[in-house]
């Protein structure tokens, strides 16, 4: 290890608080600094269904994988198509660090498709479990053996490494797969890998086969786990641990079904639990985002380690804790792998929470109207919404706002609002003026314009629409929305009164926005 990299370990280590019965119960992995990860993004992540990537989204994200310094990434699968060989020309062509691979059937013409690519690694694949020899290639144990072998030994005559699977190998006769695994060992194979290609194996289980089979072989193992079961990471590191050397993986556990053992939960805890230095685990945020964003394939927000929620904190207790320091409430600091802390202010979150929000955005905001926002802050995270800086600091100035205005010369009390296709949209208020009940209905060129005009009507004829501004705090369709309305009093002295509003309902906060200016004008009379 350079001095660079052990000053890196040492840094990253200081961010970590995972529990310190894993180092007793593991103790030191002998072949610590033996541990690949063979990335298969660009190929088992890309059967996931729903994803399909372009040849220059490729070139994109296997610029990003070689960047997070993964050791080998298979590319594609060459002979699925002429794009998919010309793709895997093009990574080459970029002469990235990492070995790159391309999958290939145990059939001559998948060979000669990744010969044609310039690929470093051939990764040929035959199915050997009962279950898959009778139903699905109708072939006996022997043709299998055979086909195999002659697969690995053209490869081999044709200067590629070999890396070779029994695919469906948890499910596979172990006698069996020891014979296939030796004999692809003799016919050139570098390396061999066990798919649990529907998830059906136990971390105990994987221990078990990689034990059996690192007795009679000397070329490293490799594991391919899939997460059907919810045990991928699970099994993969018990795979490690009984001396596998070679992890495939997917960012973002993207892959065939539920997926395949993610990338980013494997590589931190083989540096957090058992001392294994992989990927840049700081580069593992943008890549996944980058990820996420080509193929379009949504995370989870309870996904670990990159998850929206991964390091959100909304409850009082918890960010009054991470506050004091953040590994009371996260396994290891965010930054160890370029991701974002999010103290959210929420349904959940305690006075505490806001103020410290707030003195961090550095708004002093007085302490005597904090019961009113946290009511209102209460009232808009009902449904689960969460408030962001920018929401927090309208919800704040809307408080002081409203304060400033002692008496409510004017209430609504009720509205209903008719709208829709090919319909005039009407509004229906009714409101209390200094003590007396007006209802009035108005049409208009929608809701608001309907709401905003019957209110007009309902107010004072004089008090007239200056100026109407409506913003989208933040993006989604559930957002907060700010509302400005200028009222001019025409016939007093023409006086301008301005009303802000914030809420989730467009009509309702334009509405809100009306009453706040027109309560504003009636107290600059009295
Ligand atoms: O899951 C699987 O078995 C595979 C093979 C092609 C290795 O992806
Ligand atoms: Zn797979």
């Amino acid at each position: 290890m350079t001095k660079q990299a052990s000053d890196n370990a040492r840094e990253l280590q200081g961010m970590l608080a995972v529990s310190q019965y894993n180092q007793l119960a593991l103790g030191e992995l002998a072949h610590a600094d033996r541990v690949k990860i063979f990335d298969t993004t660009l190929r088992d992540g890309e059967q996931a269904p729903g994803i399909a990537l372009s040849s220059d989204d490729k070139v994109r994200i296997a610029l990003a994988l070689d960047d997070l310094g993964v050791d080998i990434m298979e590319a594609g699968f060459a002979a699925s198509s002429d794009t998919e060989r010309q793709t895997l020309k093009r990574i080459m062509a970029e002469r990235p660090r990492a070995t790159v691979c391309s999958l290939a059937r145990s059939v001559k013409s998948d060979v000669d498709a990744v010969i044609d690519t310039g690929a470093d690694l051939i990764h040929t694949f035959i199915a050997t479990s009962d279950l898959h020899m009778k139903y699905k290639l109708k072939m006996s144990p022997e043709d299998v053996k055979a086909r195999a072998v002659d697969a690995i030994e053209y490869a081999r005559a044709h200067g590629l490494q070999v890396q070779f699977s029994c695919e469906d190998a948890t499910r596979t006769d172990l006698g069996f797969m020891k014979e296939m695994f030796k004999a692809a060992e003799e016919a050139g194979a570098s390396s061999v890998n066990i798919p649990d290609t529907v998830g059906v194996i136990v971390p105990q289980g994987m221990k078990y086969i990689v034990g059996e089979l690192h007795k009679e072989l000397k070329v490293p193992i490799a594991v391919h786990c899939h997460n059907d079961m919810g045990l991928a990471v699970a099994n993969t590191l018990a795979a490690v641990e009984a001396g596998a050397e070679i992890c495939h993986v997917t960012m973002n556990g993207i892959g065939e079904r539920t997926g395949n053992a993610a990338l980013e939960e494997v590589a931190v805890n083989l540096f957090a639990n058992y001392g294994v230095e992989t990927v840049d685990l700081r580069k593992i945020g943008t890549t996944s985002a980058l990820i996420e964003r080509i193929t379009g394939f949504p995370l989870s927000h309870n996904k670990p380690i990159i998850g929206r929620n991964a390091f959100a904190h909304e409850s009082g207790i918890h960010v009054h804790g991470v506050m004091g320091n953040s590994l009371t409430y996260e396994p290891f600091k965010p930054e160890m792998v370029g991701v974002d802390r999010r103290l959210v202010i929420g349904k959940h979150s305690g006075a505490h929470s806001v103020k410290g929000r707030m003195e961090e955005l550095g708004i002093g905001f007085p302490e005597d109207h904090m019961e009113e926002l946290m009511a209102a802050i209460k009232e808009i995270a009902i449904g689960g919404k969460e408030i962001d800086d920018a929401e927090l600091v309208a919800i704040a100035d809307h408080v002081l706002w409203k304060k400033e205005i002692k008496t409510q010369h004017a209430t609504l009390d009720s509205m209903v609002v008719f709208t829709g296709k090919d319909v005039t949209s009407t509004c229906t208020v009714t409101i209390t003026l200094n003590g007396e009940e007006r209802t009035v209905a108005k049409t208009g060129v929608g809701p608001v314009d309907a709401a905003l005009r019957a209110i007009c009507t309902a107010v004072n004829e004089n008090i007239s629409l200056e100026q109407y501004k409506l913003d989208a705090v933040t993006g989604g369709s559930d957002s907060i929305c700010e509302a400005t309305v200028m009222v001019k009093n025409v016939q007093d002295d023409g006086h301008l009164s301005v009303g802000k509003a914030v809420g989730l309902d467009v009509v309702r906060t334009s509405v809100d926005a009306m009453m706040a200016a027109i309560n504003r004008d009636y107290a600059r009379q009295k």
